[in-house]
C-alpha cells in the first residue's frame, strides 16, 4: 500500500532529536512505540489517559494546528503533569494525519505517572 508516512521529530530535554514515521491515525504515543523509541517511562497507561507520562510540548502554531481540542478527561490528566505549559498535550491523544508531517514536539525531561503521585519522577 502506498500510505503516506507521516514525519514527527520528537526533541528530548537532553538535546537528543529522534525522527520517527507513523501512519495516518496513529496516535503519537503509537509511532514511540512501533519505532520502538526508546522513552523510558513514556506512555505508561498506554494510552488510557490514566498517566500523564505522555506529556508533549507543542509550538503554539502546532497546538492550534491540531484538528481535535482537548478532551475534558485530558485536561485533567495534563493538570498532573510535570512542566505544564500552554501548549501542552498528552502524546496519546494527538492523532496523526497528513498536515501534520513534520511535526516537532518537545518531551520533557520527566514524566510524572499520575497514578503514582508524588512517587515517581523520572527521567527520560
Ligand atoms: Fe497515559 Fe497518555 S499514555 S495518558
Amino acid at each position: 500500500n502506498n500510505e503516506k508516512l507521516i514525519k514527527v521529530t520528537f526533541n528530548k530535554a537532553n538535546g537528543d532529536k529522534i525522527t520517527a514515521e507513523g501512519k495516518k491515525g496513529d496516535s503519537l504515543l503509537d509511532v514511540i512505540i512501533n519505532n520502538n523509541l526508546d522513552f523510558d517511562g513514556y506512555g505508561a497507561c498506554e494510552g488510557t489517559l490514566t498517566c500523564s507520562t505522555c506529556h508533549v510540548i507543542l509550538d503554539p502554531k502546532d497546538y492550534d494546528a491540531l484538528p481535535e481540542k482537548p478532551s475534558d478527561e485530558e485536561l485533567d490528566m495534563l493538570d498532573l503533569a510535570y512542566n505544564l505549559t500552554d501548549t501542552s498535550r498528552l502524546g496519546c491523544q494527538i492523532i496523526l494525519e497528513e498536515k501534520l508531517d513534520g511535526l516537532e514536539v518537545k518531551v520533557p525531561a520527566t514524566v510524572n505517572d499520575a497514578r503514582q503521585l508524588g512517587k515517581m519522577f523520572q527521567t527520560i
